[in-house]
């Protein structure tokens, strides 16, 4: 039997939703913005994969080792019969969920759904050739739009949803994510949410700041996506990263800022863009919680916090959460 599947429901033409249309209006806006979504084409996802490695980048670990030291305790809680892993990436820390349910008699499916095709494709591969009990339905889509795609449930579902990619979304987005979510959520079935805490100031900006220089290129790589996908002529050595904590908002803001003036223009948009240096382009955010704030973000779309798991020092929580009756 063919253990691996994979469904698609996004083009690599059409990313992800209107890439022309999103860029339009986040370029015509009073402050220029971008979406998070359409920094992870190829090269993107490389340099996301090599930021998570960075020494000052700790989400990764620490939500890694916090799994490590939950995970007995978590399958036992949720007995899960498959696993579906929203922005699932290169499926690094799902190992360790899915080594802890091999105690448990083994996991029998995994559903990782990405906007990447590449990323679901590798990662997929190497799981399949490490756990040769587990089928794979991989969906290629946008979470924000395709999940009634995800295949129906073959038993009780554990969702996970890691690395604080929540934090990267609006208020609003954030609210009708989980909405959504509930809907994939049965009576038993739970959701594993990872947040990243808010901390000191240091510690939060040195993460989106490394000594390498990686997430500046990640940040930079936005404009060569759109370079590519829509004829525009961004010189990204015309740009820089700028990644600062902002208090009020307890998010992380990351811009990139003109050098000096610039005129840009988007062939297939027609449209030409002017950038003094003040003008900076807020590429994305990543947002900070607390065991409170997490609990209302889920209260607020009809989940309830279920159990909460965080490491010694308070650097990153997973939310256990369950559907409201
Ligand atoms: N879960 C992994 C990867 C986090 S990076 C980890 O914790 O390390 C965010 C991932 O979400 C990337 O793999 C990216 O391709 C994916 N992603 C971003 N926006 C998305 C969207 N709108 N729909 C689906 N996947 C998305
Ligand atoms: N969600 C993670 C975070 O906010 C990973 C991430 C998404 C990220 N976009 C990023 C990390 C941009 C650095 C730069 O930390």
């Amino acid at each position: 039997m063919d253990r691996f599947r994979l469904d698609v429901h996004a083009s690599e033409q059409d990313i992800v939703g209107n890439i022309a249309e999103d860029v339009r209006k986040g370029l015509t806006s009073a402050q220029k913005y971008l979406l998070p979504k359409y920094f992870y084409d190829e090269l993107g996802s490389q340099l996301f994969e090599q930021i998570t490695e960075q020494p000052e980048y700790y989400p990764t670990r620490t939500e890694r080792s916090l799994l490590s030291s939950s995970a007995r305790e978590l399958m036992e809680r949720v007995h899960p019969r498959e696993m579906v892993e929203l922005g699932s990436g290169s499926s690094y820390k799902t190992r360790v969920l899915l080594d802890a349910a091999s105690q448990n008699g083994g996991l029998p499916r995994y559903v990782p759904f990405d906007v990447s095709p590449s990323i679901i494709e590798s990662s997929a591969a190497a799981l399949l050739n490490e756990y040769p009990t587990l089928d794979i339905h991989g969906v290629v889509g946008d979470f924000e739009r395709h999940l009634p795609e995800v295949p129906p449930a073959g038993g009780r579902r554990l969702v996970l949803f890691l690395g604080s990619t929540i934090g990267n979304l609006r208020l609003d987005e954030r609210r009708s994510l989980l909405q959504q979510i509930k809907l994939l959520l049965d009576t038993g079935d739970r959701l594993l949410l990872g947040v990243d805490l808010v901390k000191d100031v240091a510690t939060l900006e040195a993460a989106y700041n490394d000594e390498a220089g990686v997430t500046a290129e990640f940040n930079l790589n936005v404009l060569r996506v759109i370079n590519k996908a829509l004829g525009a002529d961004f010189r990204l050595e015309e740009f820089r990263h700028n990644a600062h904590y902002n208090h009020d908002e307890a998010r992380i803001e990351m811009h990139l800022m003109p050098r000096s003036h610039q005129t840009v223009s988007i062939k297939d948009l027609d449209l030409t863009i002017e950038f003094t240096p003040e003008e900076t382009i807020h590429t994305e955010n990543s947002h900070k919680f607390t065991r409170e704030t997490t609990g209302s973000l889920l209260e607020e779309a009809g989940l309830c916090l279920d159990h909460w798991y965080t490491d010694p020092d308070n650097m990153f929580g997973l939310a256990l959460a369950a559907a409201r009756p």
